[in-house]
């Protein structure tokens, strides 16, 4: 009796040190519980499943579909692989995935949750995942981490972003269209600027002006008219905000209109007491993890 349970446990030590040392020739059992509670730990407190707007990151409601449309010349499994191993090669949207995560993770649990987002939508093309997987060369330097970073303070910030600094009246993160900075530039990508750079553009928007950014003013019928100022061969444009969108007057080049350019920004400058300066330090890394 003995001897039978000590070969059973020999076998199974066996086993998972050859799987270890095999895993690139294997494909894993696939097992979707695991790879729930997978994301529910680690991808849940910044993606939601549903569809809308999700928490910190976008979220990945149908994203067994959309990863394929996302970098041409990528399938859906290099592109969900790629997401979580090496963030920083494609920006989806706004913000920062943390780097390491994936060595933190390790192979075959991330394997697992990928397996599980995919089956979501009946995508079962399990093996193909695993080929990537396989291929990945963890990288042991990273398991740490070393962007320092706190998650509740990004979301801190977020929340000033689009609640009480109401910056997302005028700024769109993820435009569309150039409609979506007639008014204020768009700022995905403005997290590569120096932090003293930031402070200032919300401290003192007036003191620097974006490039390509005028303001002024006309009478008109009366009444003062100001806003973004675009000077064209035609004419002049203003462009300010009206309830939730924009009101453009255009003054054509023979019209007897008075105006002038103003060197004051349309943007409020947020110095006095705006935030407390904890509020601020968060607009700022909300601001830096803009890239
Ligand atoms: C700290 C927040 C955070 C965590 C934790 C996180 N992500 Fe992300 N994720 C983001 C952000 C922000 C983006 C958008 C920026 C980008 O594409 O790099 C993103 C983008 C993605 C995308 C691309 C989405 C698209 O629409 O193309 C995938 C896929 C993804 N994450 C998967 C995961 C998985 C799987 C996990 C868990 C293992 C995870 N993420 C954990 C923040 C996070
Ligand atoms: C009323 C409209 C408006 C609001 C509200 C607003 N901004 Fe702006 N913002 C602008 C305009 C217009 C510019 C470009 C002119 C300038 O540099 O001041 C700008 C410029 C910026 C810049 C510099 C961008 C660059 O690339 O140089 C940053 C950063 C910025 N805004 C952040 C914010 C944040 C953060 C908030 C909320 C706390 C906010 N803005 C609220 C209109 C606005």
């Amino acid at each position: 009796m003995g001897y039978r349970i000590a070969g059973v446990v020999l076998f199974a030590i066996c086993s998972v040190l050859i799987g270890e040392m095999n895993y690139s020739s294997r494909l894993p059992q696939v097992r979707l519980t695991q790879g729930k509670e997978g994301f529910e730990k680690y991808c849940r407190k910044c993606h939601s499943l549903e569809a809308g707007e999700s928490g910190f990151g976008p979220t990945l409601h149908r994203i067994a579909s959309v990863a394929p449309t996302r970098r041409s010349g990528q399938s859906a499994v290099e592109y969900l692989w790629e997401s979580v191993v090496d963030p920083a090669a494609f920006k989806a949207t706004e913000g920062i995935m943390p780097v390491g995560l994936a060595s933190e993770i390790g192979r075959e649990k991330l394997f697992q949750i990928i397996s599980y987002l995919m089956s979501v939508e009946g995508n079962r093309d399990y093996a193909s995942l695993w080929g990537v997987a396989s291929k990945w060369q963890p990288v042991a330097s990273e398991v740490k981490g070393e962007v320092e970073w706190s998650l509740m303070r990004l979301n801190r910030g977020k929340e000033l972003f689009y609640g009480k600094g109401k910056c997302a009246e005028c700024h769109i993160l993820n435009p569309v269209n150039s409609a979506d900075y007639l008014l204020a530039p768009s700022l995905s990508g403005v997290g590569v600027n120096d932090e003293a750079y930031l402070r200032e553009s919300l401290n003192c928007p007036s003191c620097y002006l974006s490039r390509g950014y005028r303001f002024g003013k006309a009478m008109i019928e009366d009444e003062l008219v100001s806003g973004r100022l675009i000077e064209r061969e035609d004419g002049l444009i203003l462009v300010n905000r009206k309830d939730s969108g924009y009101l453009v007057t255009k003054i054509s080049k023979n019209a007897d209109v008075e105006w002038s350019e103003t060197k004051t920004s349309l943007m409020p400058a947020y110095a006095d007491g705006a935030f407390s300066s904890e509020e601020m330090d968060d607009l700022i890394l909300f601001l830096k993890s803009l890239r």
